[in-house]
């Protein structure tokens, strides 16, 4: 029988540190007014000295594992979406799996801020293939390393933060129903961390205390972010085999309200079918979607057999977009290692 990848656990966790639009208009010239306007954003979550994408991955690993009563030990395969890990030398999901415990297979994927939805994928190909039976899926990001704060245009929009899940395999057709993924490479420029690699600028070598910091074409991103989302989030409900009125919730990148709200109308999904967060947290990259992922749940949005759409764009340039049924019917509790209930009780009250 084909294995599907269910969603039975998940988790989050951001900085304490609020950086507010007033904190940014000390620092900076602009204004909340102009902040809130352009992007919806009010306050973003920022890295203290302690923070690091590692403490905030286990952090949400943790309670990925725990909501699906698995332990570190249960896992086949770790896979970490990042483009700021802690290290290049190592993964980021080996520190991440030193901290956890376990031997499971681990690496990084690198798609920006669409990057959970291409791990998301990735790790579900492992479930459907039949060679593994349960992934821990984390997007983490600490994109206000790489901030100039004295560059307005870019340093209004990052926040920091991390989303974990895990996958199971199921009988049932849950989890990902579709995925649509792509990338355009010709238009890297527009949103990239020069020198942030092996290859270093050759005039960085005259300041020794050259510092990468993010760079972006504001108009460019936003143009093909409102086309590259809407195209994929159509897409991928016609991939499932859906029409829009059977999507009960979408779940965007969280970059821009009126990206949002672009892709919201493309779908035709009035704006209580969506979930936005990005007014707390900005731009967390590739944590963005896991994050409202377990906000949405937590609120009670997501029912057994719910549909959702994750859809997302960034560096690279990339997208994503997937529809996600929600639940965890058809995951059989013989199949795990660790002996739980909770998931069980579940899907026999679904
Ligand atoms: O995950 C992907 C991450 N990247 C994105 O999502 C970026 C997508 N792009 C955007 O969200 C928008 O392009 C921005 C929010 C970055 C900018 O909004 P915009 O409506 O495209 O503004 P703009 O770049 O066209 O700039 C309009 C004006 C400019 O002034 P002039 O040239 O018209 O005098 C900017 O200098 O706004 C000015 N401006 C600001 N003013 C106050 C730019 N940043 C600020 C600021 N405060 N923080």
């Amino acid at each position: 029988m084909m294995q599907h990848a269910a969603i039975t656990g998940w988790g989050m966790a951001v900085p304490e540190r609020v950086l507010t639009n007033a904190d940014l208009e000390r620092m900076v010239d602009t204004s909340d007014e102009w902040i809130l306007s352009r992007t919806g954003i009010r306050e973003r979550r920022v890295v203290g000295p302690r923070d690091t994408t590692t403490s905030l991955s286990v952090a949400a690993a943790r309670q990925a594992l725990e909501t699906a009563g698995l332990t570190a030990d249960d896992l086949d395969l770790i896979v970490v979406a990042t483009c700021t890990p802690d290290q290049f030398l190592v993964s980021e999901a080996c520190l991440v799996q030193g901290e956890l415990g376990g031997n499971a297979a681990a690496f990084d994927l690198g798609a920006a801020c669409a990057g959970f939805v291409y791990a998301l994928s990735t790790a579900t190909q492992f479930i459907r293939s039949g060679v593994y039976q349960r992934v821990l899926v984390i997007g983490a990001d600490t994109l206000t390393r790489f901030v100039d704060y004295s560059d307005r245009s870019t340093c209004i929009l990052f926040g920091d933060g991390a989303g974990a899940v895990i996958l199971e395999a199921s009988d049932e057709p849950r989890g990902m129903l579709s995925t649509v993924l792509g990338a355009d490479g010709a238009g890297y420029k527009h949103l990239y961390i020069p020198g942030w690699g092996a290859f270093v600028p050759e005039s960085a070598g005259i300041f020794p205390e050259y510092r990468p910091y993010l760079q972006m074409n504001g108009r460019e991103v936003f143009r093909f972010a409102v086309t590259a989302m809407g195209d994929a989030a159509v897409e991928s409900v016609s991939k499932a085999g859906l029409e829009f009125d059977d999507i009960d919730m979408l779940i965007p990148h969280q970059a821009n309200l009126r990206i949002i709200d672009a892709a919201a109308r493309r779908l035709n999904l009035p704006m209580e079918k969506v979930w936005v967060n990005l007014d707390r947290y900005g731009n967390t990259s590739a944590a963005s979607i896991p994050i409202a992922l377990v906000e949405a749940q937590l609120a009670g949005k997501l029912s057994e057999g719910a549909n959702i759409v994750f859809v997302a764009f960034g560096g690279g340039l990339a997208w994503a977009a997937s529809v996600v049924r929600w639940g965890v019917a058809g995951v059989s509790r013989l199949a795990r290692k660790t002996d739980d209930t909770r998931v069980v009780a579940a899907a026999a009250a679904s």
